[in-house]
């Protein structure tokens, strides 16, 4: 898809589909206003006759209609505007728009949303919303399906903007937005993928694929003999029991002075989690492919990274390993070494994303980060806590975590900080080693966290814990590409 920002004459320049916002009040916006006296009062008159609805997210589509040289029009309900609308509206109404657009034989559109005002937003914001929106729309994954879902056929979208000088600041926007939803694309297609093809292995060979690509990123593939001379007990701990062997993956990319500190992203790469010799239930299981959807988040933020190429320097580990039941597998009550020289008690094998994020994170203090930020499908009472909306937060460092609350509102990519208290602590305590890897039935995302916190004292550091927004379950199961936008955002704010 491309995105371009122009002036463009609402009535005059030829587009397959206009795109025009409908409030709910008195007033149309000046550009609606422009159409509906061009084409009879079109709009005024099915406002009156109830066809066309004015709320928030509505959508009507128009077409041939005399006096306006565009093919088509999507009228789009903004809701109430007499100030200005929430950023949540914004996203819903461009989201119907993308839908309802993606419905149509339109292979360009027109959108003519300048006149929409977003509470605390500015023009570029919503462009780049847009752009990521409208992209986000036209994800499809039918790699497994015999007959393909239609291709999409929309190709340009042009972004109208009031000014000439605004032109090259908006497509900037565009490209941003553009970049995001691609690596939520990346991020959704490896979530989906399932276990018996995305393996650790398979997961592998996609660093070694983008580090191909791209001159200014490298990859390391470390497997059980690289891990086991660092001492990575805990993390081989987990992947004994499968007949794929673990890997750490880490991808380097360049993009600043090689003396700057480099941002670190770690994401839990479990390609399917079982629950080991402490089998999960049956139901829903097939979910647990998704266990590596912080791996996937971490790949998808990087690919974006490397589109825009932002002047940071940033690592990407991934441990990935699969969680299976077998006469290898570790057993609860299993005492295990980790690189930091903490022991484990492993008192339950399904808490084995911490098991193979401690390793992670220690390793990744050789690289001297300026802050580590870690993805992970950590724990199911992050769901029960915070549903599917908002994503876990923890932080060892106030300001990181401040940077991160404000970088997912700016991106709609909502997280919300939990509570890392040392009271939280002694729920680890075990009888016979440092701790154990599980904290009890109480406050079970925190102690996830809390577990995860003894490996990362030496910088600033925070955990996302994305149980609950990585994938959608039911009729609309797929992965959700989340919280690709909210690290880019976080990461461009760094650059
Ligand atoms: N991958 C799961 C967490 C999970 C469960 C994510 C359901 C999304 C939906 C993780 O490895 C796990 O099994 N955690 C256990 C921890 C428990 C044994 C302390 C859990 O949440 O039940
Ligand atoms: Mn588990
Ligand atoms: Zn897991």
């Amino acid at each position: 898809m491309k995105f371009q920002a122009k002036v463009a004459e609402l009535l005059t320049h030829k587009s397959q589909c206009l795109v025009l916002p409908v409030v709910d009040g008195k007033k149309q916006p000046p550009a609606t206003q422009t159409f509906d006296k061009a084409c009879g009062n079109i709009v005024s008159r099915l406002l009156d006759s109830g066809d066309l609805k004015p709320r928030n997210g509505s959508t009507l589509l128009l077409t041939q209609q005399p006096g306006c040289s565009s093919e088509r029009v999507l009228l789009i309900g903004v809701g109430n505007m007499d100030k200005a609308i929430s950023s949540d509206n914004y996203a819903k109404l461009i989201n119907s728009a993308a839908l309802a657009l993606s419905r149509t034989p339109a292979k360009n559109a027109s959108v003519f949303f300048g006149d929409i005002k977003v509470a605390n937003q500015e023009e570029n914001w919503k462009a780049r919303q847009l752009a990521k929106a409208f992209s986000n729309a036209l994800y499809r994954f039918d790699d497994f399906k015999s007959s393909k879902s239609a291709k999409p056929t929309l190709k340009t979208v042009t972004y109208s903007v009031k000014q000439q000088k605004q032109v090259t600041e908006t497509n900037k926007a565009l490209k941003t937005g553009l970049a995001t939803a691609s690596g939520m694309s990346l991020a959704k297609t490896l979530g989906n993928l399932p276990g018996n093809v995305c393996t650790p292995a398979y997961l592998a060979n996609q660093a070694r694929k983008m580090a191909r690509s791209e001159a200014k990123l490298s990859a390391k593939v470390l497997g059980q003999k690289q891990m086991q001379e660092l001492g990575m007990g805990s993390f081989l701990s987990v992947a004994k029991g499968s007949d794929q062997e673990g890997k750490l993956i880490v991808l380097e990319y360049k993009g600043a002075k090689k003396s700057e500190a480099p941002f670190v992203l770690v994401g839990k790469g479990i390609t399917f989690d079982t629950g080991g010799i402490s089998l999960k239930p049956g139901a829903a299981m097939d979910e647990m492919k998704y266990d590596m959807c912080g791996a996937a988040s971490v790949f998808g933020t990087l690919q974006s990274v490397v589109e825009l190429q932002l002047p940071i320097n940033l690592v990407v580990i991934v441990a990935a390993a699969e969680n299976m039941p077998s006469g290898g597998a570790s057993k609860p009550g299993d005492i295990v070494t980790s690189m930091s020289g903490k022991t484990i008690e492993i008192l339950n094998t399904d808490a084995e994303g911490r098991l193979v994020l401690c390793d992670a994170l220690t390793y990744a203090e050789r690289f001297k980060p300026k802050a580590v930020i870690d993805v992970a499908t950590l724990t199911g009472a992050c769901v029960v806590a915070l549903g599917a909306h908002a994503t876990g937060l923890y932080s060892n460092d106030d300001k990181l975590a401040n940077t991160l609350l404000q970088a997912g509102v700016a991106a709609q990519d909502k997280a919300w900080q939990m509570p890392l208290w040392d009271e939280y602590q002694s729920q680890l305590d075990s009888n016979f080693a440092d701790m154990a890897n599980i904290g009890g039935p109480k406050a079970g995302s925190v102690t996830a966290a809390c577990f995860l916190a003894r490996f990362t004292e030496s910088y600033p550091w925070a955990h996302l814990d994305i149980a609950g927004t990585a994938w959608h379950s039911g009729a609309n199961k797929g992965a959700t590409g989340r919280p690709v936008s909210l690290l880019l955002e976080y990461l461009m704010q760094g650059a």
